[in-house]
């Protein structure tokens, strides 16, 4: 574990988009449920627990929708017509061939070899071309922007940022943004702590932007990774970006080596604590959210198993509330 007690008053700045307003034009669109877990609370001795659940986002299984789409729209205004490119542990590669076919428009999708191939399905049968290669989740999405490079016609479409490609994945966070409007809202007050699932760091860049506003209650951001791809613990504790070589795991989602360049300096400002968890772990936290009525994949369900782990240490308040982000369903 990680933690650093002096990011709590870091102040970061603001970005306005209008992602939400946009997210309300699509289909289907509306706040996924805030779901009260009343025996979570008694043992983690804390006063509630309430996990937001992105079992169903605009019609897939996972919150990832909520970037790609603003990202495809955005790419698309720039690039009309483009073949949208992109690497994925799934659920993004999904997502953004579901926007290619809303928006009219053909995908490509470069998957790693480690993925399971029913998520290579469910890619394809949005209709995108997806392409698998014998290499990790890094190469893939290196192996994607020098696709879409290749031919003005490909526009890229990635979850994450490097020197030099910043633009789209900062919309890909802006979309991002409208869960944790949302959740305001139905909180009607910050929380204590939030838990994030933590791949490359973007939906944790959102976390912690959306958090450490001027002016606003600054709760505990906790990230949560796997024990077998922890690239944002190991960067805290090297106080610089570190690649982490990644094997299997049940976290598909979050089994990334390479923290996102954008996200890095907002989360070393600004990230109170940062856990690793074992796929053992995680997968009895699927089980027990699904024993409470919340559909939770190995992914989202992590963060029940980082708060588990981080508890103690965090020395939260009997009274503390504290919010997990469950960022996708279980499939299985
Ligand atoms: C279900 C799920 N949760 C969390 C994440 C982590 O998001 P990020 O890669 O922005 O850290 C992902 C990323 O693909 C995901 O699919």
């Amino acid at each position: 574990m990680f933690s650093s007690p002096t990011s709590r008053s870091w102040v970061g700045p603001d970005r306005a988009s209008s992602a939400r307003e946009f997210h309300r034009t699509l289909p289907g669109y509306e706040p996924t449920p805030l779901t009260d877990l009343p025996a979570l609370a008694t043992e983690l001795g804390v006063g509630r627990v309430l996990v937001k659940d992105e079992s169903a986002r605009l019609g897939l299984p996972a919150f990832k929708v909520l970037g790609a789409s603003w990202a495809c729209h955005q790419v698309l205004r720039q690039h009309p017509g483009a073949r949208l490119v992109t690497a994925t542990d799934g659920n993004h590669g999904r997502a953004v061939a579901r926007m290619a076919a809303h928006f009219g428009v053909p995908a490509t999708v470069f998957v790693p070899e480690v993925m399971l191939p029913e998520t290579a399905e469910l890619i394809a049968g949005e209709g995108a071309e997806v392409v698998r290669l014998e290499v990790g989740y890094d190469d893939a999405v290196r192996a994607a922007a020098a696709f879409a490079e290749q031919s003005p016609g490909r526009a890229l479409v990635q979850d994450t940022a490097w020197e030099g490609y910043t633009e789209v994945p900062g919309w890909i966070v802006d979309g991002y943004r409208t869960l944790l409007e949302e959740l305001d809202e139905q909180l009607g007050a910050a929380p204590d702590l939030i838990a994030v699932p933590v791949g490359v760091g973007s939906l944790l860049e959102a976390v912690v932007r959306h958090h450490r506003r001027p002016g606003l209650p600054h709760p505990t951001v906790l990230s949560v990774e796997p024990d077998t791809a922890a690239c944002v613990l190991e960067s805290l504790h090297a106080g610089r970006p570190v690649t982490v070589p990644t094997g299997d795991s049940v976290m598909a989602g979050l089994n990334c080596g390479t923290v996102s360049a954008s996200a890095w300096p907002v989360l070393y400002g600004g990230l109170d604590a940062a856990v690793a968890v074992s796929d053992d772990d995680s997968l009895r936290a699927v089980a027990d959210l699904g024993a409470l009525g919340v559909s939770s994949g190995p992914s989202g369900a992590a963060t029940l198993a980082g708060i588990r782990a981080a508890a103690d240490s965090l020395r939260l308040p009997d009274d503390a509330v504290v919010v997990l982000l469950s960022t996708e369903g279980d499939l299985r």
